[in-house]
């Protein structure tokens, strides 16, 4: 495994990758899991719960998504993990059905290090995709972190940034010296 790049949206050249409606995947494509698991990698280094294809500077529709372990503090102090993390590689993926209703959320993107501000998304998405067998498959109604990943990272596959979904920009600022940054995609 290898952790690549993170391409940046204030850097001129990646902007123009960052930019670009991706291209999609044809499977079977032996590649793929090779990449799939570099780009793991690179989310899990920068604590991110999401990562797009073209945030490592390939135009394709790809993109991961970790949703981190569900952990409990119990009341004698210990930690117990309600629920395991989950893993999600969406290939192609389509957003299908969306609620009608929306939630602000507090956003923020590793192609754009440190910056947060808040983005109205569905509070939930139906979202069609295939796995890296070129089977079709569908999460439905994927709501709370997941469905809010989801919208990010589908975003990336057609050049949207968050900065372009922010209705706000006052709500837009730079929290690297924070002392506790919320998550990143
Ligand atoms: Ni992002």
């Amino acid at each position: 495994m290898a952790k690549r790049r993170i391409w940046r949206i204030d850097n001129q050249e990646d902007k123009k990758t960052l930019k670009m409606n991706c291209r999609p995947v044809k499977l079977p494509d032996r590649n793929l899991k090779q990449l799939v698991a570099d780009m793991f990698e690179t989310m899990r280094e920068a604590n991110g719960v999401g990562l797009a294809a073209p945030q490592v500077g390939l135009p394709i529709q790809l993109c991961i998504i970790e949703v981190p372990a569900e952990i409990e503090e119990q009341e004698d102090g210990t930690e117990v993990e309600v629920a395991p993390a989950e893993e999600y590689v969406l290939i192609n993926p389509r957003i299908v059905k969306t609620s009608g209703d929306e939630v602000m959320r507090d956003e923020g993107c590793l192609s754009l290090p440190g910056w947060y501000g808040m983005v109205p998304r569905h509070s939930w998405v139906t979202v069609e995709f295939q796995d890296q067998n070129g089977k079709l498959r569908r999460l439905r109604k994927a709501d709370g972190l997941l469905g809010w990943a989801i919208q990010h990272e589908v975003d990336h596959l057609h050049g949207v940034l968050f900065t372009e979904r922010i209705r706000d920009l006052g709500t837009l600022r730079d929290i690297t010296q924070a002392p506790e940054e919320p998550i990143a995609a």
